[in-house]
Protein backbone atom coordinates (compact mmCIF):
# COMPACT_ATOMS: atom_id res chain seq x y z
CA UNK A 1 0.00 0.00 0.00
CA UNK A 2 1.13 3.42 -0.92
CA UNK A 3 0.83 6.29 1.86
CA UNK A 4 -1.49 8.72 0.50
CA UNK A 5 0.06 12.07 -0.96
CA UNK A 6 -0.14 15.17 1.25
CA UNK A 7 -0.76 18.66 -0.09
CA UNK A 8 -0.15 21.47 1.99
CA UNK A 9 -1.01 25.06 1.19
CA UNK A 10 1.32 27.50 3.02
CA UNK A 11 1.08 31.59 3.40
CA UNK A 12 3.28 34.10 4.17
CA UNK A 13 2.41 37.71 5.11
CA UNK A 14 5.01 38.07 7.64
CA UNK A 15 6.32 41.31 6.27
CA UNK A 16 6.20 43.21 2.79
CA UNK A 17 5.25 39.85 0.88
CA UNK A 18 2.15 38.27 0.20
CA UNK A 19 2.90 34.23 -0.81
CA UNK A 20 1.10 30.81 -1.52
CA UNK A 21 2.08 28.21 -2.30
CA UNK A 22 1.07 24.26 -2.85
CA UNK A 23 3.22 21.66 -1.60
CA UNK A 24 2.86 17.99 -3.00
CA UNK A 25 4.89 15.98 -0.19
CA UNK A 26 8.26 17.96 -0.19
CA UNK A 27 7.96 18.84 -3.56
CA UNK A 28 6.97 22.88 -4.45
CA UNK A 29 3.91 23.00 -6.98
CA UNK A 30 3.70 26.43 -7.24
CA UNK A 31 5.15 29.12 -4.50
CA UNK A 32 3.66 32.88 -5.76
CA UNK A 33 4.84 36.12 -4.51
CA UNK A 34 3.60 39.45 -4.56
CA UNK A 35 5.76 41.95 -3.47
CA UNK A 36 4.80 46.13 -2.58
CA UNK A 37 6.12 48.36 -4.51
CA UNK A 38 4.47 50.84 -2.36
CA UNK A 39 7.01 50.89 0.25
CA UNK A 40 10.09 52.02 -2.46
CA UNK A 41 8.99 55.43 -1.77
CA UNK A 42 10.02 55.75 1.85
CA UNK A 43 13.32 53.88 2.22
CA UNK A 44 11.49 50.81 4.15
CA UNK A 45 8.36 49.03 5.35
CA UNK A 46 5.43 51.09 6.22
CA UNK A 47 3.54 48.64 8.18
CA UNK A 48 -0.02 49.87 7.93
CA UNK A 49 0.92 49.76 4.15
CA UNK A 50 1.97 46.66 3.84
CA UNK A 51 -1.35 45.28 5.75
CA UNK A 52 -3.17 47.25 3.19
CA UNK A 53 -1.43 45.65 0.41
CA UNK A 54 -1.94 42.42 1.81
CA UNK A 55 -5.32 42.36 2.26
CA UNK A 56 -5.76 43.57 -1.39
CA UNK A 57 -3.28 40.56 -2.45
CA UNK A 58 -4.12 37.41 -0.67
CA UNK A 59 -6.87 36.35 -2.20
CA UNK A 60 -5.49 36.66 -6.17
CA UNK A 61 -2.11 35.30 -5.14
CA UNK A 62 -3.78 32.10 -3.24
CA UNK A 63 -6.14 31.80 -5.77
CA UNK A 64 -2.95 31.51 -8.49
CA UNK A 65 -0.86 29.12 -6.80
CA UNK A 66 -3.82 26.69 -6.68
CA UNK A 67 -4.13 27.27 -10.36
CA UNK A 68 -0.45 26.91 -11.38
CA UNK A 69 -0.28 24.07 -9.14
CA UNK A 70 -2.92 22.43 -11.23
CA UNK A 71 -5.14 21.42 -8.57
CA UNK A 72 -8.27 22.25 -6.71
CA UNK A 73 -8.67 23.51 -3.13
CA UNK A 74 -10.90 20.47 -2.11
CA UNK A 75 -7.66 18.57 -2.51
CA UNK A 76 -5.62 20.52 0.00
CA UNK A 77 -5.17 18.41 3.12
CA UNK A 78 -3.40 21.19 5.34
CA UNK A 79 -3.34 24.61 5.45
CA UNK A 80 0.22 25.92 6.97
CA UNK A 81 0.28 29.73 7.91
CA UNK A 82 2.96 32.19 9.24
CA UNK A 83 1.69 32.77 12.90
CA UNK A 84 4.73 35.06 13.83
CA UNK A 85 7.03 36.50 13.81
CA UNK A 86 6.70 39.61 12.00
CA UNK A 87 4.71 42.85 11.47
CA UNK A 88 1.29 42.54 13.63
CA UNK A 89 -0.81 44.36 11.09
CA UNK A 90 0.48 42.05 8.24
CA UNK A 91 0.37 38.84 10.22
CA UNK A 92 -3.02 39.30 10.93
CA UNK A 93 -4.43 39.62 7.11
CA UNK A 94 -2.84 36.14 6.85
CA UNK A 95 -4.16 33.76 9.98
CA UNK A 96 -7.47 35.58 9.28
CA UNK A 97 -7.08 34.17 5.80
CA UNK A 98 -6.39 30.89 6.86
CA UNK A 99 -9.09 30.38 9.84
CA UNK A 100 -11.94 31.86 6.60
CA UNK A 101 -9.96 29.34 4.68
CA UNK A 102 -10.60 26.44 7.07
CA UNK A 103 -13.22 27.47 8.15
CA UNK A 104 -15.20 26.97 4.35
CA UNK A 105 -13.13 23.82 3.46
CA UNK A 106 -12.96 21.86 6.80
CA UNK A 107 -9.02 21.45 6.29
CA UNK A 108 -6.79 21.45 9.62
CA UNK A 109 -4.94 24.90 9.99
CA UNK A 110 -1.39 24.74 10.87
CA UNK A 111 0.98 27.29 12.94
CA UNK A 112 4.29 27.75 11.29
CA UNK A 113 7.08 30.07 12.84
CA UNK A 114 8.54 32.06 9.96
CA UNK A 115 12.31 31.72 11.23
CA UNK A 116 11.32 27.72 11.38
CA UNK A 117 10.56 28.42 7.91
CA UNK A 118 13.67 29.75 6.65
CA UNK A 119 15.65 27.14 8.06
CA UNK A 120 12.95 24.13 6.86
CA UNK A 121 13.32 25.72 3.52
CA UNK A 122 16.65 23.58 2.87
CA UNK A 123 14.16 20.48 2.69
CA UNK A 124 12.25 21.75 0.07
CA UNK A 125 13.07 18.87 -2.85
CA UNK A 126 14.69 19.29 -5.84
CA UNK A 127 17.57 21.70 -4.50
CA UNK A 128 20.21 18.97 -3.51
CA UNK A 129 21.71 15.59 -4.08
CA UNK A 130 21.53 15.30 -0.06
CA UNK A 131 19.74 17.46 1.95
CA UNK A 132 21.52 18.68 5.45
CA UNK A 133 21.34 15.86 8.31
CA UNK A 134 20.75 16.41 11.61
CA UNK A 135 22.40 18.02 13.66
CA UNK A 136 23.65 21.22 11.39
CA UNK A 137 23.86 24.80 11.93
CA UNK A 138 21.92 27.44 10.07
CA UNK A 139 22.65 31.12 9.89
CA UNK A 140 19.31 33.03 8.86
CA UNK A 141 19.92 36.28 7.60
CA UNK A 142 17.50 38.39 6.63
CA UNK A 143 15.79 42.12 6.72
CA UNK A 144 14.70 41.47 9.87
CA UNK A 145 16.73 38.66 11.63
CA UNK A 146 20.30 37.41 12.05
CA UNK A 147 20.91 34.43 13.79
CA UNK A 148 22.75 31.36 14.20
CA UNK A 149 20.46 28.15 14.82
CA UNK A 150 21.16 24.87 15.90
CA UNK A 151 19.13 22.44 14.26
CA UNK A 152 18.90 19.09 15.96
CA UNK A 153 15.60 17.89 14.01
CA UNK A 154 12.76 19.26 11.98
CA UNK A 155 11.10 21.23 15.02
CA UNK A 156 14.39 21.15 17.71
CA UNK A 157 16.03 24.55 17.21
CA UNK A 158 18.29 26.40 19.28
CA UNK A 159 19.07 29.91 18.85
CA UNK A 160 22.75 30.00 19.65
CA UNK A 161 23.25 33.92 18.78
CA UNK A 162 21.26 36.66 17.13
CA UNK A 163 21.68 40.52 16.63
CA UNK A 164 21.05 42.77 19.76
CA UNK A 165 19.93 45.37 17.56
CA UNK A 166 20.06 46.14 13.82
CA UNK A 167 19.39 42.51 11.18
CA UNK A 168 22.34 41.92 8.35
CA UNK A 169 20.09 42.98 5.82
CA UNK A 170 19.08 46.41 7.59
CA UNK A 171 22.20 47.18 8.12
CA UNK A 172 22.81 46.53 3.93
CA UNK A 173 19.36 48.30 3.95
CA UNK A 174 20.72 51.69 5.99
CA UNK A 175 23.68 52.01 4.36
CA UNK A 176 22.43 51.95 0.58
CA UNK A 177 19.91 54.55 2.23
CA UNK A 178 23.04 57.07 3.37
CA UNK A 179 24.35 56.00 -0.28
CA UNK A 180 21.05 57.25 -2.04
CA UNK A 181 20.68 54.07 -3.58
CA UNK A 182 17.37 52.73 -3.93
CA UNK A 183 15.20 50.46 -1.45
CA UNK A 184 15.99 47.63 -0.59
CA UNK A 185 19.66 48.27 -1.15
CA UNK A 186 21.44 45.21 -0.16
CA UNK A 187 21.40 43.94 -4.04
CA UNK A 188 22.63 47.00 -5.28
CA UNK A 189 25.32 47.48 -2.64
CA UNK A 190 26.77 43.96 -3.56
CA UNK A 191 26.48 44.72 -6.90
CA UNK A 192 28.27 47.97 -6.72
CA UNK A 193 30.86 45.86 -4.57
CA UNK A 194 31.79 43.80 -7.09
CA UNK A 195 34.12 46.38 -9.14
CA UNK A 196 35.79 47.93 -5.46
CA UNK A 197 38.59 47.04 -3.39
CA UNK A 198 37.34 45.56 0.13
CA UNK A 199 40.33 47.10 2.11
CA UNK A 200 39.91 50.49 0.62
CA UNK A 201 37.78 51.70 4.10
CA UNK A 202 37.58 50.23 7.38
CA UNK A 203 35.01 49.82 9.38
CA UNK A 204 34.96 48.53 12.92
CA UNK A 205 33.50 45.26 13.70
CA UNK A 206 31.20 45.65 16.96
CA UNK A 207 32.38 43.69 19.68
CA UNK A 208 29.58 41.46 21.19
CA UNK A 209 29.59 38.79 23.92
CA UNK A 210 29.12 35.14 22.62
CA UNK A 211 27.52 33.80 19.31
CA UNK A 212 25.64 37.26 19.24
CA UNK A 213 25.92 40.48 16.58
CA UNK A 214 25.56 44.05 16.29
CA UNK A 215 25.35 46.28 13.13
CA UNK A 216 23.83 49.50 14.56
CA UNK A 217 27.28 50.99 15.47
CA UNK A 218 28.33 49.94 11.62
CA UNK A 219 25.74 52.12 10.12
CA UNK A 220 26.63 54.90 12.74
CA UNK A 221 30.48 54.67 11.57
CA UNK A 222 29.74 54.81 7.59
CA UNK A 223 27.32 58.02 8.64
CA UNK A 224 30.15 59.82 10.22
CA UNK A 225 33.01 58.36 7.74
CA UNK A 226 30.96 60.10 4.88
CA UNK A 227 29.87 62.73 6.67
CA UNK A 228 34.07 63.90 7.10
CA UNK A 229 34.87 62.91 3.78
CA UNK A 230 32.27 65.05 1.78
CA UNK A 231 33.11 68.08 3.67
CA UNK A 232 36.71 67.82 1.95
CA UNK A 233 34.88 66.15 -1.25
CA UNK A 234 31.22 66.93 -2.57
CA UNK A 235 31.84 64.43 -5.16
CA UNK A 236 33.44 61.80 -2.23
CA UNK A 237 30.52 59.35 -2.70
CA UNK A 238 30.01 58.90 -6.60
CA UNK A 239 33.91 58.78 -6.91
CA UNK A 240 34.23 56.05 -4.11
CA UNK A 241 31.02 54.23 -4.22
CA UNK A 242 32.69 50.76 -5.73
CA UNK A 243 34.96 51.03 -2.70
CA UNK A 244 32.71 52.05 -0.05
CA UNK A 245 30.34 49.52 -1.05
CA UNK A 246 33.05 46.84 -1.02
CA UNK A 247 34.95 47.83 2.52
CA UNK A 248 31.21 48.22 3.78
CA UNK A 249 29.88 44.74 2.76
CA UNK A 250 33.20 42.84 3.78
CA UNK A 251 32.89 44.12 7.12
CA UNK A 252 29.37 42.81 7.17
CA UNK A 253 30.41 39.08 5.77
CA UNK A 254 33.41 38.94 8.03
CA UNK A 255 31.78 39.59 11.21
CA UNK A 256 28.84 37.02 10.09
CA UNK A 257 31.91 34.59 9.75
CA UNK A 258 33.65 34.96 12.98
CA UNK A 259 30.71 34.43 14.92
CA UNK A 260 29.50 31.01 12.60
CA UNK A 261 33.05 29.49 12.89
CA UNK A 262 33.22 29.94 16.31
CA UNK A 263 29.69 28.17 17.16
CA UNK A 264 30.39 25.73 14.65
CA UNK A 265 33.87 24.80 16.43
CA UNK A 266 32.33 24.84 19.77
CA UNK A 267 29.71 22.61 18.68
CA UNK A 268 31.61 20.07 16.42
CA UNK A 269 29.28 21.03 13.58
CA UNK A 270 30.55 20.12 10.06
CA UNK A 271 27.11 20.86 7.52
CA UNK A 272 26.08 24.53 7.33
CA UNK A 273 23.31 26.29 5.83
CA UNK A 274 22.72 29.86 5.30
CA UNK A 275 19.23 30.78 4.85
CA UNK A 276 16.91 34.30 4.69
CA UNK A 277 17.16 37.18 1.78
CA UNK A 278 20.97 37.99 2.47
CA UNK A 279 21.89 34.64 0.77
CA UNK A 280 21.53 36.01 -2.15
CA UNK A 281 25.01 38.22 -1.58
CA UNK A 282 27.59 37.02 -3.46
CA UNK A 283 30.47 37.81 -1.10
CA UNK A 284 28.59 35.57 1.50
CA UNK A 285 27.47 32.85 -0.69
CA UNK A 286 32.01 32.73 -1.88
CA UNK A 287 32.91 32.94 1.70
CA UNK A 288 30.95 29.72 2.90
CA UNK A 289 32.23 27.98 0.19
CA UNK A 290 35.97 29.30 0.76
CA UNK A 291 35.00 29.10 4.91
CA UNK A 292 33.70 25.87 4.93
CA UNK A 293 36.47 24.39 2.74
CA UNK A 294 38.80 25.24 5.12
CA UNK A 295 36.99 23.82 8.00
CA UNK A 296 36.08 20.76 6.55
CA UNK A 297 32.07 21.73 6.16
CA UNK A 298 29.51 20.43 4.06
CA UNK A 299 27.61 23.95 2.96
CA UNK A 300 23.87 24.42 1.90
CA UNK A 301 22.71 27.04 -0.02
CA UNK A 302 18.77 27.37 -1.21
CA UNK A 303 17.18 28.28 -4.23
CA UNK A 304 17.06 31.91 -4.28
CA UNK A 305 13.23 31.72 -4.55
CA UNK A 306 13.14 29.50 -0.97
CA UNK A 307 15.81 32.18 0.79
CA UNK A 308 13.60 35.46 0.41
CA UNK A 309 10.59 35.31 2.22
CA UNK A 310 7.88 32.88 0.41
CA UNK A 311 5.05 30.64 1.28
CA UNK A 312 7.14 27.70 0.11
CA UNK A 313 9.21 27.56 2.91
CA UNK A 314 6.08 27.66 5.58
CA UNK A 315 4.15 24.70 3.70
CA UNK A 316 7.05 22.37 3.69
CA UNK A 317 7.46 23.05 7.73
CA UNK A 318 3.55 22.83 7.65
CA UNK A 319 3.95 19.76 5.67
CA UNK A 320 6.65 18.13 8.91
CA UNK A 321 3.91 19.36 11.28
CA UNK A 322 1.12 17.59 9.68
CA UNK A 323 2.75 14.30 9.82
CA UNK A 324 3.19 14.91 13.05
CA UNK A 325 -0.77 15.77 13.15
CA UNK A 326 0.33 19.16 15.31
CA UNK A 327 -2.27 21.41 14.13
CA UNK A 328 -4.17 24.20 15.50
CA UNK A 329 -7.75 25.68 16.18
CA UNK A 330 -9.79 28.63 15.45
CA UNK A 331 -8.64 30.24 18.65
CA UNK A 332 -5.37 30.92 17.46
CA UNK A 333 -3.81 34.69 17.34
CA UNK A 334 -0.54 36.06 15.63
CA UNK A 335 2.19 36.46 18.00
CA UNK A 336 4.32 39.12 16.52
CA UNK A 337 7.72 38.70 18.76
CA UNK A 338 7.18 34.50 18.22
CA UNK A 339 10.36 32.29 19.49
CA UNK A 340 12.33 29.66 18.02
O1 LIG B 1 14.34 37.34 3.75
P1 LIG B 1 14.00 38.65 3.12
O2 LIG B 1 13.42 38.60 1.72
O3 LIG B 1 12.95 39.44 3.96
C1 LIG B 1 13.02 39.56 5.33
O4 LIG B 1 12.53 38.66 6.05
O5 LIG B 1 13.60 40.58 5.75
O6 LIG B 1 15.31 39.53 3.13
C2 LIG B 1 15.35 40.82 2.57
C3 LIG B 1 16.71 41.42 2.88
C4 LIG B 1 16.79 42.91 2.53
O7 LIG B 1 17.38 43.58 3.63
C5 LIG B 1 17.68 42.94 1.31
O8 LIG B 1 18.41 44.13 1.15
C6 LIG B 1 18.60 41.77 1.59
O9 LIG B 1 17.74 40.77 2.11
N1 LIG B 1 19.29 41.30 0.38
C7 LIG B 1 20.62 41.40 0.18
C8 LIG B 1 20.87 40.87 -1.10
N2 LIG B 1 19.69 40.46 -1.64
C9 LIG B 1 18.73 40.71 -0.71
N3 LIG B 1 21.58 41.88 0.97
C10 LIG B 1 22.83 41.85 0.49
N4 LIG B 1 23.18 41.38 -0.73
C11 LIG B 1 22.23 40.88 -1.56
N5 LIG B 1 22.57 40.41 -2.75
ZN1 LIG C 1 12.10 36.27 6.50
Amino acid sequence: MTAKDVIILGIESSCDDTSAAILKNGEILSNIVAGQKVHEDYGGVVPELASRAHQQNIIPVVDAAIKKAGISKDQIDGIAFTRGPGLLGSLLVGVSFAKSFSLATHTPMIEVNHMQGHVLAHFIDGQYDTKPTFPFICLTVSGGHTQIVLVEDYFKMTVLGQTIDDAAGEAFDKAAKLLSLPYPGGPLVDKHAKDGDPKKFEFPIPNVPDYNYSFSGLKTSLLYFLKKNIETDPNFIQDNLEDICASYQHTIIKSLFKKLTKACRKHGITQVAIAGGVSANSLLRSELVRIGKNEGWTTFIPEFQYCTDNAGMIAIAGYYKYLNKDFVDQSIVPDARLKI
